[in-house]
């Protein structure tokens, strides 16, 4: 079992759509996948036609067996395991926990997570919160998520930090991908963004940004992965790219891990 992180140290840069529609392409594809919702917003079972505001969730309060319940009686091509609908102690309470506890979030996955799943795709909060902290620990691979413009450019320094501290000491480094989203090829101001994130991030920025397409966002409205809403748009095309990129390094760590174990 391998685990996809989508990270962004800004919010709204799109880490809750790329997480859902790269799991419906993913899975489309073959791969046993599921969806996990680290972030406390919640959103995104919303994308895989699961209703706004269930309790139920990876958040402390729902039973194993709970989980495994809903999961077992979910019909969408993406099992997803919410964050769960929490109020404001609850969720302190929940940080409390990870704080004392390092290992807590791996546990409790391991739990849930049915056997034979290939593919953990991980939504968590925008910056550093230890919810992201804990996941980014799990992560195999992580996915920076950016917008084409001055904000996040600024943030790339705090986002390098962040990820450098988590990698520090680990004997098998995640792969990190950086991911241009909602891309305008037509604004100067995008591309030019473009390139200078090109040179900070060099081969890490995938080469192929996710456009601007309104389609995401009427699929959203929807309850439905765009994938299935609008397959041949825009967007699903440089997601498909996209999952192909992220797949190499875990091709590369199944390689690895064979010639260690051989
Ligand atoms: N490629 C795209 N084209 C058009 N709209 C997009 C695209 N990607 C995301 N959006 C829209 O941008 C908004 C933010 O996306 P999303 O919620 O996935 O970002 P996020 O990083 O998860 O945000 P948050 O920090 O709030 O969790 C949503 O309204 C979504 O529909
Ligand atoms: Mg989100």
């Amino acid at each position: 079992m391998k685990f996809i992180a989508f990270v962004s140290a800004k919010g709204g840069t799109g880490r809750t759509t790329l997480a859902a529609n790269l799991g419906v392409i993913l899975a489309r594809a073959g791969h046993r996948v599921l969806a996990l919702d680290c972030d406390p917003q919640n959103a995104l079972g919303t994308h895989l036609g699961i209703p706004p505001g269930l309790r139920l969730g990876i958040a402390e309060g729902s039973s194993p067996d709970e989980i495994i319940e809903y999961l077992t009686a979910q019909r969408g091509e993406v099992p997803c395991i919410p964050f769960g609908t929490r109020d404001r102690d609850d969720l302190q309470q929940a940080e409390s926990t990870l704080l004392a506890d390092s290992g807590w979030l791996m546990r409790r996955v391991l739990d849930v997570v049915p056997s034979g799943t290939e593919l953990v795709l991980v939504d968590t909060p925008a910056g550093e919160r230890v919810w992201t902290e804990h996941v980014l620990e799990m992560a195999n691979v992580i996915v920076g998520v950016h917008l084409p413009d001055a904000a996040c450019f600024a943030t790339l320094p705090v986002m390098a930090a962040m990820l450098e501290r988590q990698c520090r000491g680990r004997e098998l480094k995640p792969a990190v991908w950086h991911v241009l989203n909602q891309m305008e090829p037509r604004s100067k101001l995008a591309r030019d963004t473009e390139f200078l994130m090109r040179r900070h991030l060099g081969e890490r920025l995938v080469p192929c940004p996710v456009p601007r397409d309104p389609v995401v966002g009427e699929a959203w409205a929807q309850q439905l992965p765009v994938a299935l809403h609008s397959p041949t748009t825009g967007a699903v095309a440089a997601l498909r790219e996209l999952s192909e990129h992220l797949l190499t390094p875990l091709v590369d760590l199944q390689r690895h891990t064979a010639k260690v174990c051989r």
